[in-house]
């Protein structure tokens, strides 16, 4: 079965407020282009063509005016509406009759990757066919995370969200590969004190199968947040940083969705209409 692909995009943003009162944190500029390309640039890396995006309830009609089918992307994007923030775990709820019967990875929306060798860490991912796949980041401050113990051959012991006491520093990422009883475990969870689901109670339910692989992105790969005001705007320092300096843009779909060849010259000259006159069509041009 083809690997599906969902994007979590709901949430209030609560942190971010008030720039996130009337638009969808998702939506909001990360450098040069909207936030959501990021988590779907991932996905697409992953060659994953089949996405789902959740949303908030009222919000579909804003992001298919950005990104309306994934035809011009040579993809499929269909949509669902969150009614509200339950916790992570409800995207498999919501996404059921949209994964069936596939494996399916999961992707934060506010999540951002960047490194070398980061293409075939994602592919390794798809390839899991039984139990689950997380990616684990070495952080200074891992309470405001789900966070793993890991043994020397890097197994992971134990689980916790958000400790409070420090056990390890090293953070559960928002991209999670999940084969197909990840529908039936998000049904049987209870949320927990905050009120939600939680996505390591999920891991747990694998970790208990010993079905839970963990893979690190050391310390060449970046895994940033853009939960805060201070992460969202180091995060687009680091975009800044990185685009000016090579001349090559990050996270830019079009140019990925060519070089996997799901789209050619046609597909690229639509979007350049559709973006108009604006450095990022520059940039597809050069293409
Ligand atoms: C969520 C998860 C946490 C994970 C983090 C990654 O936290 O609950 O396990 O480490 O995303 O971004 P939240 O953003 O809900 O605080």
């Amino acid at each position: 079965m083809m690997q599906k692909g969902i994007i979590l995009a709901g949430g209030k943003g609560t942190r971010m407020s008030p720039l996130t009162k009337a638009v969808n944190k998702q939506l909001l500029p990360l450098y040069d282009k909207p936030l959501i390309y990021y988590p779907l640039s991932i996905l697409m890396l992953a060659k994953i063509r089949n996405i789902l995006i959740i949303v908030n309830k009222g919000q579909k009609e804003q992001y298919k005016k950005l990104l309306p089918d994934g035809k011009n992307l040579g993809i499929k994007i269909s949509y669902q509406e969150q009614d509200k923030p339950n916790g992570l775990p409800e995207a498999f709820k919501i996404g059921e009759k949209f994964i069936a019967k596939s494996n399916v990875a999961l992707i934060l929306g506010d999540n951002f990757f960047y490194g070398q060798n980061l293409t075939k860490t994602l592919i390794r991912g798809t390839k899991i066919k039984k139990g689950a796949k997380v990616f684990l980041h070495y952080v200074k401050n891992p309470e405001l995370f789900g966070v793993a113990k890991i043994s020397n051959n890097n197994k992971i012991l134990k689980i916790v969200e958000k400790p409070k006491n420090n056990f390890s520093n090293y953070a559960i990422t928002g991209l999670y590969f999940f084969d197909n009883k990840v529908v039936k475990y998000a049904k049987e969870l209870k949320p927990s004190r905050r009120g939600e689901t939680e996505i390591t109670d999920l891991l747990k339910k694998y970790l208990k199968k010993r079905q839970l692989n963990a893979e690190i992105i050391g310390r060449g790969g970046s895994w940033l947040d853009t939960g805060s005001i201070e992460d969202y705007y180091q995060t687009i320092n680091f975009i800044s940083t990185i685009e000016n300096r090579q001349g090559f843009k990050i996270a830019c779909i079009e140019e990925i969705a060519y070089k996997n060849k799901w789209i050619g010259k046609k597909h690229l000259d639509n979007q350049i209409k559709f973006y108009g006159n604006c450095n990022y069509s520059n940039y597809l041009k050069k293409l």
